[in-house]
């Protein structure tokens, strides 16, 4: 089976509004046959209740019930998908010996941006993404917040000094597929994909083509 010989994508969601990027992200990683190591924050519990009103349950069926919400077939896509509790601070992803494709934190919110940019690893996606740094493995970070406080700018700085992609979901207006909510998510998450070089997706027509 070729997709498990593939490295997975870390996809943490964090406590920030926006949850459904996180989703929709691992949506389109299992549906490119890509393998997905996914963690959700603590915070992150009541903010997918809020906005996509989703209860998750905070142990063994979590694949299951993402998959169901992301209309994946399991059958298909269970194999693909990994999730662990942000208390396992010993699962795979916490160590630069398991190969990962890199880590994405989207939404990120400020107590984690600020978290990596500080080094502090207390939990397992602020150490996930602490050993995707130091294996110069690629760390995209999504953060929400308007507007930025010189604090956060400041983190923003340090974690792009230190090789991180800092990738907001900002506004975007000059095609015509962004014209709608769904348009500006294909947009984020297509930069997304394009900084992993999976860029083969059609989340939004290239300029020029
Ligand atoms: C509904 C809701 C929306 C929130 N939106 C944001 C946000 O957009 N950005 C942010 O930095 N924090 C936001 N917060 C606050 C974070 O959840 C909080 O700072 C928390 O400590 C983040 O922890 P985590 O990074 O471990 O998930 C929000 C909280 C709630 C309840």
């Amino acid at each position: 089976m070729e997709s498990t010989l593939k490295r997975p994508t870390v996809v943490a969601i964090t406590g920030a509004s926006g949850s459904i990027l996180g989703f929709q992200l691992v949506k389109f990683l299992l549906e490119m046959g890509e393998p997905v190591e996914f963690i959700i924050s603590a915070h992150s519990y009541q903010v997918i209740l809020e906005e996509m009103k989703l209860t998750l349950p905070t142990s063994n069926e979590q694949e299951l019930t993402v998959l169901n919400h992301l209309q994946l077939e399991p059958d298909k896509y269970l194999p693909l998908l990994h999730c662990f509790s942000n208390k396992h601070i010993g699962a795979p992803p916490a160590s630069g010996t398991h190969l990962t494709r890199g880590m994405v934190v989207i939404p990120c919110s400020m107590t984690t941006l600020g978290k990596i940019a500080s080094g502090i690893s207390d939990n397992l996606i602020v150490r996930a993404a602490d050993v995707t740094l130091k294996e110069r493995r690629k760390l995209i970070v999504v953060p929400r917040e308007s507007p930025f406080n010189q604090i956060h700018l400041e983190n923003m700085l340090r974690l792009h000094q230190a090789g991180g992609v800092i990738l907001p979901p900002v506004l975007s207006f000059y095609q015509e597929a962004f014209h709608s909510l769904e348009g500006q998510i294909s947009y984020t998450l297509g930069k997304v994909l394009d900084h992993l070089d999976l860029t083969t997706h059609n989340l939004f027509p290239r300029w020029g083509s």
